[in-house]
C-alpha cells in the first residue's frame, strides 16, 4: 500500500491550487532541515577550522595565531589558563561562583567589570573578607585567599599572570571591560607595598577608579598629611593659603 494518501479530496486539493498537503509538509520539511543544517554549521564549525568543532558553546579564548594582528588574544589565552590553574576551583568555569558556599560570580559582577582595575587587582593581590555586594546579593562568610606569587606563596601568581587572569575574566560570559596590564599590577603592587591582610569591600570601594591603576596613585589621607607635615613651616603656610583660595 502506498504510504502517501492518495483520495480524492487531496487529489482536488492539489488540481485546485497546484499543491497538495503532502508537498507543502515535504517542501516546510526539507526547507527547515537546510535551515537548521545552514544554522547549525554556522553556529558551531568554528569558521570551518577542523580542530574547532565545539557543540558546547562556552566562553573559549580566542585561538593564538603566530603573528596575529591581536595582542590581545595572546594575553586572554595566557588568562584562561592562569583563571584555570587559580580562579576555576571557586569562581567555576562558567565565572557563577558557587553560591552556596558564600562564593561570588564573576559572571556579570559590576567589580570584575568597573572602569578601573584598581580595586580587582587588590583582591587578587592580598585576597578579600567581610560582607561584598555582587549582583545585588551580599556575600558573606566566605574569604578570598591572596595570589601573589611571594617566597611564602610560590603557587601564586605573577603579576603578568595577575594581569591576564583578570583580562580574562573581564573579557569572558558577557562581560567586557579593558584588559589589564602587567604595569597596572605592578602600580598598585607599589601603593599598597605594606600591605598584608586581606581587603574588605568597605575598604576597596574608597579606592578612586579614576583611570588606571597607575592614575590611582592619588594619594590616601594618610600619605598627604605625611606630606604636609614634612614641609617646612613657610611651605606649608603657602600651601594651605593656596587651598583656602
Ligand atoms: C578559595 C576560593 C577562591 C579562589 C581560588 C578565588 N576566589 Fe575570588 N573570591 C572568593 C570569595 C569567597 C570571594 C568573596 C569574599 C568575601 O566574601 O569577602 C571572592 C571574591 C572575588 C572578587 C570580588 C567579588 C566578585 O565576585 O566580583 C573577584 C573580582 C575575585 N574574587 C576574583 C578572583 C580571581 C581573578 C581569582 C583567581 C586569581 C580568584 N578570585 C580566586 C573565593 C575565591
Amino acid at each position: 500500500m502506498s504510504p502517501i494518501p492518495n483520495n480524492s479530496s487531496s487529489k482536488a486539493r492539489r488540481s485546485r491550487r497546484g499543491f497538495g498537503t503532502v508537498d507543502t509538509v515535504l517542501m516546510v520539511g526539507s526547507a527547515t532541515l537546510i535551515l537548521w543544517g545552514g544554522l547549525y554549521v554556522g553556529r558551531y564549525s568554528g569558521r570551518f577550522d577542523a580542530d574547532e568543532f565545539d557543540e558546547q558553546p562556552h566562553a573559549r579564548a580566542p585561538k593564538v595565531v603566530a603573528g596575529s594582528a591581536d595582542p590581545n588574544a595572546a594575553v586572554l589565552k595566557l588568562g584562561q589558563m592562569a583563571y584555570g590553574k587559580s580562579c576555576i576551583a571557586c569562581h567555576q568555569a562558567d565565572g557563577n561562583g558557587n553560591p552556596g558556599l558564600n562564593i561570588p560570580p564573576l559572571a556579570g559582577s559590576d567589580w570584575i567589570a568597573e572602569s578601573s582595575p584598581n580595586r580587582i587587582i587588590r583582591i587578587v593581590l592580598h585576597g578579600l573578607g567581610g560582607p561584598v555586594k555582587v549582583k545585588d546579593t551580599v556575600f558573606t562568610g566566605g574569604a578570598m585567599n591572596p595570589w601573589l606569587k611571594t617566597p611564602d606563596n610560590t603557587a601564586g601568581l605573577t603579576p603578568e599572570e595577575i594581569a591576564a587572569a583578570l583580562s580574562f575574566a573581564r573579557n569572558s560570559w558577557g562581560n567586557k571591560a579593558a584588559i589589564v596590564t602587567p604595569d597596572q599590577v605592578t602600580a598598585v603592587l607599589k601603593e599598597t607595598e605594606k600591605r598584608s591582610e586581606p581587603w574588605t569591600a568597605d575598604e576597596l570601594v574608597k579606592v578612586p577608579l579614576t583611570g588606571g591603576a597607575s592614575a590611582s596613585a592619588a594619594i590616601t589621607p594618610e600619605q598627604l598629611k605625611a606630606a604636609l607635615k614634612a614641609l617646612p613651616p613657610a611651605a606649608l603656610e603657602e600651601v594651605l593659603k593656596d587651598v583656602k583660595k
